[in-house]
């Protein structure tokens, strides 16, 4: 099978030669040809510049071999066209003027996928072509949640006390902030599909720190709607939430056709609990990749015999660290490659 068959046949849970294998934030600074690309120009303009951000999406691809390529952006272009004020700093994006109340959701813009974004539309139809059929092309959009998060609290959090204060103190307001959103990355997400995408991954992240009753409320309609609008133009849809145990059903209930799951559940428990219906992603925890190669191989050999061979795709359970060496990136892969290597290490 080629990259791209192994890859959509393992969404729609068909059977495949091998488990196909990439990794979140398989493109980054734990790569030194990353590093060298990031040493010239800042991240916002590798971004927005498609002959940089074709080159280092397929960085990944061309060392490991990856049956997918993510291409690189970041879920907060989305928010800076809509008129927020993104920096990314060395702890992380920084949000000035965060949105709070009822008139800064009404300060947001509308958002125009070919006007505001045409430059990852670019690297979408570059990729698409440079990739051929040896990995399939995967686009990406955060989960509005997460996006919101970003928004009230102006960076990343411990506490998320901003977002909860507005979904709590001000339902109405966050509800119109979220749909706002929703549409917004339902656009962008069919319209990546449209310049070749063969399927697109939702980053709902921090929809996790919500109870279930919160996350029913709040995540799961706007994830949907996302959902409908992408198979709608033709592609499968993964949601990954970071810390989903605790809500893994309410997920299922996206309408996605693969869950991205976490290292805090056992995917054979996953399983268990969702039944055949839905494709798995996951889940090894990304610290294990900057230990040693032998922990890597074990534990990618441990995903794969709990997930089982059919609906699974070898992943992460969230982005690859920058502390991480290559080796033990390449290590995992091949664990997806070579299960033979993996047998014989008993
Ligand atoms: O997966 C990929 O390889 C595609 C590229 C990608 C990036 N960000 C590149 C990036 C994707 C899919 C994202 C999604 C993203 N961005 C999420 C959701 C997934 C997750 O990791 O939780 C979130 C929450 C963001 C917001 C964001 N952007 C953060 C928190 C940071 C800082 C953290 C860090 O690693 O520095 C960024 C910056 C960012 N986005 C970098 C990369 C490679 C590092 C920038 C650099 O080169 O200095």
């Amino acid at each position: 099978m080629t990259g791209v068959q192994r890859f959509l046949s393992a969404c729609a849970r068909h059977p495949v030669d091998r488990t196909p294998v990439w990794l979140m934030r398989q493109a980054g600074r734990y790569l030194p040809e990353y590093r060298a690309v990031r040493e010239r120009v800042d991240f916002w303009t590798l971004c927005t510049t498609p002959d940089l951000a074709v080159e280092v999406s397929l960085q990944p691809v061309e060392r490991f071999g990856t049956d997918a390529c993510i291409v690189f952006s970041d879920i907060l272009v989305v928010v800076a066209a809509m008129g927020a004020k993104v920096a990314f700093t060395e702890e992380g994006p920084r949000l000035e003027d965060p949105v709070r109340t009822a008139r800064d959701v009404k300060r947001l813009r509308t958002f125009d996928p070919a006007s505001d974004t045409g430059f990852v539309l670019e690297t979408l139809s570059r990729l698409r072509r440079e990739l051929g059929e040896r990995a399939a092309l995967i686009g990406f959009c955060g989960g509005p949640l997460t996006l919101a998060a970003y928004l009230t609290e102006g960076g990343g959090s411990k506490n998320f006390l901003r977002l909860k204060d507005l979904l709590y103190r001000s339902p109405e307001t966050a509800h119109e902030l979220l749909a706002t959103l929703a549409d917004a990355c339902a656009a962008y997400a069919a319209s990546q599909v449209r310049a070749g995408a063969h399927a697109v991954q939702i980053f709902d992240t921090w929809a996790g720190e919500l109870t279930p009753q919160a996350y029913e409320e709040f995540a799961l309609p706007y994830q949907r709607r996302i959902v409908n609008t992408v198979r709608r133009a033709g592609a499968p849809v993964i949601v990954y939430v970071n810390g989903c145990a605790g809500i893994l059903e309410l997920m299922a209930r996206s309408g996605a056709d693969v869950l991205s799951v976490d290292w805090r559940i056992d995917l054979s428990a996953a399983r268990a609990r969702l039944g055949s219906g839905v494709g798995l992603q996951g889940n090894v925890d990304p610290a294990i990749l900057t230990t040693t190669v032998e922990a890597v191989r074990n534990a990618a050999a441990a995903a794969l015999r709990a997930a089982g061979p059919l609906g699974h795709i070898l992943n992460l359970g969230h982005g690859v660290l920058p502390q991480t060496p290559p080796e033990c990136v390449r290590a995992f892969v091949e664990s997806a490659q070579s299960p033979s290597l993996l047998a014989n290490e008993g």
